[in-house]
């Protein structure tokens, strides 16, 4: 189970706030069967560069591996694989940032877009494509879930028309009709889709995606077939070995 969405490195964004926390999130996603981590603390670019957020990202990492070590004893090595990434925060001046490769999650081309809530949304998909391209690297947007009521149709056909568009849905929105109907409608037209708890700590937002996952895959099965789900997951899977640069 591939959890893309965390806030599981410590220290460094609203996510997990010491080590304890994030080995305790940690050992809950093991346990909920997630194989695979999307590591994506926030970037905001009027606060630091790509080399800065990578490298405290890093750092965090470390941090949080070397108190996994130390907590897990002998089984250390028993854990999900982790990728370093960001949510990236899509503001005008983003299209002036330079590396912004350096914010996609790593081994892969896939860039975790948060998009703003602002009512004025015309220039999104012209700056979302424009640093995509500049990062040779291909648009994941961040819990969807949260923008079909608020941005038009417009603006979201111009999303959906970006090159390699693909779209995360948070655990939190699984049950929502209209949420569910905006997800069938992107799979029935072969777009990539993600999961993710997108969890900030052990019991505020917590990790439960091996929790929710299983009832949307119900869901999912049932309106289309086993088949379509697992090839659901298989891409999701390949996508994660995507990167062009390597
Ligand atoms: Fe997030």
């Amino acid at each position: 189970m591939i959890d893309i969405h965390t806030h599981i490195l410590p220290c460094i964004d609203d996510g997990a706030r010491d080590a304890e926390t994030a080995v305790t999130m940690l050992r809950m996603m093991k346990a909920q069967g997630v194989d695979l981590i999307g590591a994506t603390p926030h970037y905001y670019c009027l606060d630091c560069t790509p080399e800065e957020h990578r490298a405290n990202a890093e750092k965090a990492y470390g941090t949080l591996m070397y108190s996994w070590e130390n907590a897990a004893g002998e089984r250390a090595a028993e854990l999900p694989e982790i990728r370093i990434g960001a949510e990236i925060y899509l503001a005008e001046s983003l299209q002036a940032v330079e590396k912004p490769e350096l914010l996609k999650i790593s081994g892969t081309d896939l860039m975790l877009f948060e998009l703003p809530f602002t009512g004025f949304t015309r220039w999104i998909p012209a700056v979302t494509e424009l640093v995509a391209a500049k990062a040779k690297g291909r648009p994941l947007f961040a819990h969807i879930d949260r923008y079909i009521h608020l941005y038009g149709r417009r603006v979201m056909d111009a999303l959906e028309a970006l090159p390699g568009a693909a779209f995360q849905f948070n655990s939190d929105a699984f049950d929502d009709r209209a949420v569910l109907k905006y997800m069938y409608s992107l799979i029935d037209r072969g777009y990539a889709v993600f999961f993710a708890s997108d969890c900030h700590g052990a019991h505020r937002r917590p990790p439960d995606l091996g929790e929710r996952l299983p009832v949307l895959e119900k869901k999912l099965t049932k309106k289309f077939s086993a088949e379509v789900y697992a090839e659901i997951v298989q891409r999701q899977y390949s996508l994660l070995n995507s990167d062009s640069a390597a």
